[in-house]
């Protein structure tokens, strides 16, 4: 049976990071509902809008929407052999609607906590800068790119700062996933489907307990 594999962990803990290398080292797609969300806000009509204005407040965006968001998402073609769901789910009905979307897809949920203490967090968050055409991630105290703010892949592009990873937002988004995200630790652990990975260590060192993991 093919996975579903769930990486959580709160904001800047890394899910974006070994999202990424898995889909690149595994073939499996990372559905990102952030990324996703954040490329929808930049539509011109009241619906981006309305994200733009969420997201930048540190506040989850509706479930409906986002689980809308998901249901199309893996309906693709690419999600047949497994996908990575980074940032999703982020609430108990958005778990529970997972439930009944893997078993529609026969697919298990396999559920990986990254888990790193509060005052990492801070400075993984406000210090990322991230590639507005490859999407790589960076992080001006623990993975400056080689040349100033400027991309090691893509020559000469100027990275980006997210507009919520200002000290103050970032605030927020801790105190949400704290109030909303993690509960759903338990849920998973309760039902046997939760790994745990120390996020304070070498991404590489992260990645390779989190393949073992899914190829166990
Ligand atoms: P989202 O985009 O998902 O943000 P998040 O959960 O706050 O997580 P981040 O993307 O900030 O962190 P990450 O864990 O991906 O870390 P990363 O790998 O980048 O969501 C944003 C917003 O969208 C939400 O607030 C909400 O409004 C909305 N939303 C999204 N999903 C939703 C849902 N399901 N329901 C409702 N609303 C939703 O790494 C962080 C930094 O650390 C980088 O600089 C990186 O280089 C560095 N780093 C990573 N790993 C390491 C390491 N091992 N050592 C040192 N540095 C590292
Ligand atoms: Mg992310």
């Amino acid at each position: 049976m093919s996975r579903t594999i769930v990486l959580m962990g709160a904001p800047g803990a890394g899910k974006g990071t070994q999202a990424r290398l898995l889909q690149e080292r595994l073939n499996l797609p990372q559905i990102s509902t952030g990324d996703i969300l954040r490329a929808r806000a930049e539509a011109g009509d009241q619906l981006a809008e309305e994200i733009r204005a969420l997201q930048a407040a540190g506040k989850l965006a509706p479930d409906d929407l986002v689980i809308r968001v998901v249901e199309e998402r893996t309906a693709r073609d690419d999600c047949q052999n497994g996908y990575v769901l980074d940032g999703f789910p982020r609430t108990l009905a958005q778990a529970r609607m997972l439930e009944k979307l893997t078993a529609e897809q026969h697919k298990e949920i396999v559920a990986i906590a990254i888990d790193v203490p509060f005052e990492v967090l801070e400075k993984r968050t406000t210090g990322r800068r991230q590639c507005p055409v490859c999407g790589e991630i960076y992080n001006m105290y623990f993975r400056p790119p080689q040349s100033n703010e400027t991309c090691d892949r893509d020559l000469g592009v100027r990275l980006v700062r997210r507009a919520d990873d200002t000290i103050d937002k970032v605030r927020v988004r801790l105190e949400t996933h704290q109030q909303q995200t993690q509960p759903l630790l338990d849920y998973y652990e309760e039902t046997k489907r939760l790994h745990r990975v120390d996020g304070v260590r070498d991404t590489e060192a992260i990645y390779q307990d989190i393949e073992r993991i899914i190829s166990g």
